[in-house]
């Protein structure tokens, strides 16, 4: 069987892992992958958002499955294409994927069909998007409609702040066609979790739930990134808090989406605030059964770094799942999972998330990885002509270990970052803290 991962991150280094782990054995390839992507599959240096050149590939090379990792393909309609040309697919189509691609989209679907999340609005007109935010008040939320690489949303503390973020999107035009239109929300207050079910059109099945680390640095502070660590279990996620995120989120979603004719197939990753007080959030929130689950926002995609502690924590064989996906036969499949927590710190390049120098070289990998429980997964890693390995962009390595509790994961985790020797990275030394 052969099995092509798109993509070239953490999270694909992690799928093509657990893939290649699969007792059936499949050959992986994976477009265009990095340096440890490589030591397990064949990469092919094709782009992620290279749509017509990935079908081509994936034909020629009759590849049996594809799974795709980053939201941009899906957006634009790479499944949709592959399965036009025969080919089966992991992910949703552009139309399902509109849930990620259009957070005014995503607000709507949710108002037609009483899904909880912050109150809104949507706007192209910069006069109208300003009175409603003077209206409204502070704390607010301002987002950018379409993708922008984590960088579009704002938490404005201040009225002035969220007219200025207003400005910057419609006026300045900073994030070009993915912000010729904004959703101006409710801020809302509690702890977040980041949430994931397969779902096959119809049916949904719950993964264990992750918490992330968005911020740059320790205690939470510093500039929103793509996430600098992640942890599973997440504490938060009680299972009466799964069953309700289930009954009142996910599978109301996945129902709207097949009723209105976009049945969504994939990975369904929900962002989510769990709120226990809505004091907290002022008067824009009814007062609820607590603590209540509200979607922040919905990803068609693994989360990443999150998808690298789930593939840790993961028992079963995870290709039938994603087979059974495609095939619509979610049914069937239940997934194991070992108890032991999973704990992933991320190494980024100094600089990151904004300007960084590329190209410097990462020693003493195999040391990391030889520390009990722990996997090294690349990021941005290139190999150069002599066999190093260079760093090539802002997140390059999630460094992530199992253990009993998160404690003991995380102590592992840090111990191994502490092996490698890359005096041009820096990690958060904070992962966890909740949870430890
Ligand atoms: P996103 O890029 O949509 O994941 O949003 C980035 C971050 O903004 C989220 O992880 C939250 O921390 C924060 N955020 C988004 N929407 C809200 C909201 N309505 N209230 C409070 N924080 C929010
Ligand atoms: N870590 C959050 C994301 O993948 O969007």
């Amino acid at each position: 069987m052969k099995v092509l991962v798109v993509g070239s991150g953490g999270r694909e280094h992690a799928l093509c892992w657990k893939l290649a782990a699969s007792p059936v054995r499949p050959t992986v390839f994976c477009a265009p992958g990095n340096a440890g992507i490589a030591t397990l599959a064949t990469c092919v240096p094709i782009k992620a958002d290279d749509v017509p050149a990935l079908v081509d590939y994936a034909v020629a090379t009759a590849v049996d499955l594809v799974v795709v990792g980053p939201e941009a393909p899906l957006v634009a309609g790479l499944v949709d294409r592959l399965q036009a040309a025969g080919l089966k697919a992991f992910g949703p189509s552009a139309a399902a994927a509109r849930l990620e691609g259009s957070k005014g989209f995503m607000k709507d679907l949710c108002a037609r069909h009483g899904i909880p999340t912050a109150p809104y609005g949507r706007f192209h007109d910069a006069a109208q998007a300003r009175a409603f935010v003077r209206t409204q008040g502070a704390p607010i939320v301002v987002k950018a409609d379409g993708l922008a690489a984590g960088k579009g949303v704002t938490v404005a503390l201040t009225v002035d702040e969220a007219l200025a973020a207003v400005d910057d999107v419609l006026v300045a035009g900073r994030f070009g066609a993915a912000g010729a239109e904004v959703v101006i929300e409710a801020f809302l207050a509690g702890e977040e979790a980041s949430f994931f079910a397969l779902v096959d059109g119809e049916t949904a099945l719950p993964l264990v739930a992750a918490q992330d680390h968005k911020r740059a640095f320790d205690g939470d502070s510093g500039p929103n990134t793509g996430g600098m660590g992640a942890y599973s279990p997440a504490p938060v996620m009680t299972p009466e808090l799964t069953a309700r995120v289930m009954a009142e989120i996910i599978r109301p979603t996945v129902r709207a989406m097949a009723a209105e004719g976009t049945p969504f197939k994939g990975v369904l990753f929900a962002g989510l605030m769990i709120v226990a007080d809505p004091g907290d959030s002022g008067p824009a929130l009814p007062k609820p059964d607590l603590p209540k689950p509200y979607l922040l926002e919905y990803n068609v995609r693994f989360g990443d770094p999150e998808c690298q502690v789930l593939m840790k924590r993961l028992r079963s064989d995870l290709l039938p799942a994603l087979e059974a996906v495609h095939e619509g036969r979610l049914g069937e499949i239940s997934l194991d999972w070992h108890d032991d927590a999973a704990l992933c710190v991320v190494l980024a390049a100094a600089g990151y998330p904004g300007e960084i120098i590329t190209g410097s070289e990462i020693r003493d990998l195999e040391a990391a990885g030889a520390v009990p429980g722990v996997t090294v997964f690349h990021a941005a890693t290139q190999r150069d002509g002599e066999g190093r390995v260079l760093a090539v962009g802002g997140r390059v390595l999630g460094v992530t270990a199992g253990g009993a509790t998160v404690a003991e994961a995380r102590g592992r985790a840090y111990l191994a970052v502490d092996r490698i020797d890359w005096p041009e990275g820096f990690c958060r030394r904070d992962i966890g803290w909740r949870a430890v």
